[in-house]
């Protein structure tokens, strides 16, 4: 089969490139990213030579693009990983969110539909149901909870979930979604939450933490992540939704507080700053439709894959330097990719 990996030089898109070429080396992979500030080609360096794996620079808003490489490359499945992904920036600046994850989910689609793809799949997230109370702990998104969204991210990705299943309805295209709660895991770009922590705590920078650390989040390993969409991709019936978590709800500040346990450095380096605007208060996924449909089953506790990303980042100071350095961008000049 041939995959159309869209958005895979980001973070859950660069492990799922990962995962699959290992475990799939007679299936082959075109991963389209338009390497935004969150693309980086330092985490696709391993696979770049990989028989099954081609890379292509291009953005899914730019139809004559899209429209010549899927004329080209004959996919069978198309996963949308790319996404503006990040809520502050959406904050900053709405538009390119409405772009990226909107306009170009609809032009992935239409040629998905052109070219009769077997599956398109949205990987989408739990922020499209907006939060929970904290005094509710036995309340859970279940892939019924109505749309509900904070942010103009997940209004963006929202907007998108509601045009993939009318293209279902109006154009039987073959869909799927996934909405999955928070990950973390080795290549996260370190403006989110444990990257970020994990980097300035073991340089003894104070560490900011929004409001008072109270909020919840559902996290789940990348890894964990990646063997759903690949089940959901293979086994999933089209038309239908799949929230993806692992029941590892924490506060922000326990999160915090564990890492610095781990690093051995001191809590006074958390320092609580003002709060993000329309901060959700809790994410908390029911995973109950995977588990029982499609025998999903994460490996990671929070416990162990905290402990490995720790790790991860700690032994890979010069993925992480040129990150911080800006260096990452210049890729594609030092490299002639295929
Ligand atoms: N990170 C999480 O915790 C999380 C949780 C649930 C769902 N998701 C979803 O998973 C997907 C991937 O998230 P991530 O954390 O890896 O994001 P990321 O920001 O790390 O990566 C996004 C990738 O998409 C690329 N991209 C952005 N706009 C593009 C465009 N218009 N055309 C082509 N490429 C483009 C970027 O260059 C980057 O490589 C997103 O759709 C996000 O909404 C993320």
């Amino acid at each position: 089969m041939k995959f159309l990996i869209t958005g895979g030089a980001g973070f859950i898109g660069g492990n799922f490139c990962h995962y699959m070429i290992e475990k799939y080396p007679y299936d082959s992979f075109v991963c389209l990213d338009a390497l935004t500030y969150a693309g980086n080609m330092e985490t696709l360096q391993d696979i770049l030579d990989k028989p099954n794996f081609k890379f292509v620079k291009g953005n899914i808003c730019d139809k004559q693009l899209v429209e010549e490489l899927f004329e080209k490359e004959n996919f069978d499945i198309v996963i949308n990983f790319a996404a503006e992904s990040h809520v502050d920036r959406s904050i900053e600046n709405p538009k390119i969110f409405l772009e990226s994850n909107i306009i170009g989910v609809q032009t992935l689609m239409d040629d998905c539909k052109k070219f009769g793809i077997k599956r398109y799949h949205q990987v989408s997230t739990d922020e499209v149901y907006g939060d929970l109370p904290l005094d509710r702990p036995d309340l859970f998104f279940t892939e019924e909870t109505p749309i509900h969204t904070s942010s103009p991210y997940s209004a963006s990705k929202a907007s998108a979930d509601l045009l993939v299943m009318a293209y279902h309805r109006t154009f039987k295209l073959p869909v799927t979604i996934s909405r999955c709660s928070n990950n973390y895991g080795p290549y996260q770009f370190p403006e989110k939450l444990i990257p970020l922590i994990i980097k300035k705590a073991q340089n003894d920078e104070k560490l900011p933490v929004y409001g008072k650390g109270e909020n919840v989040r559902d996290w789940l390993h990348v890894l964990d992540h990646c063997s759903a969409i690949d089940l959901i991709v293979r086994k999933g019936k089209d038309g239908e939704i799949y929230n993806v978590g692992g029941h590892n709800e924490r506060t922000n500040i326990d999160v915090v507080k564990t890492i610095l346990k781990v690093l051995n450095k001191p809590e006074s380096l958390i320092t609580f700053v003002t709060d993000r605007p329309g901060h959700d208060m809790r994410y908390a996924i029911d995973p109950a439709k995977i588990e029982k449909e499609l025998g999903w089953k994460p490996i990671y506790t929070f416990d162990t894959g905290i402990v490995e990303t720790i790790k991860w980042n700690v032994d890979n100071k010069q993925w992480l330097k040129h990150v911080e350095s800006g260096e990452y961008l210049n890729w594609m000049q030092r490299y002639n990719t295929k």
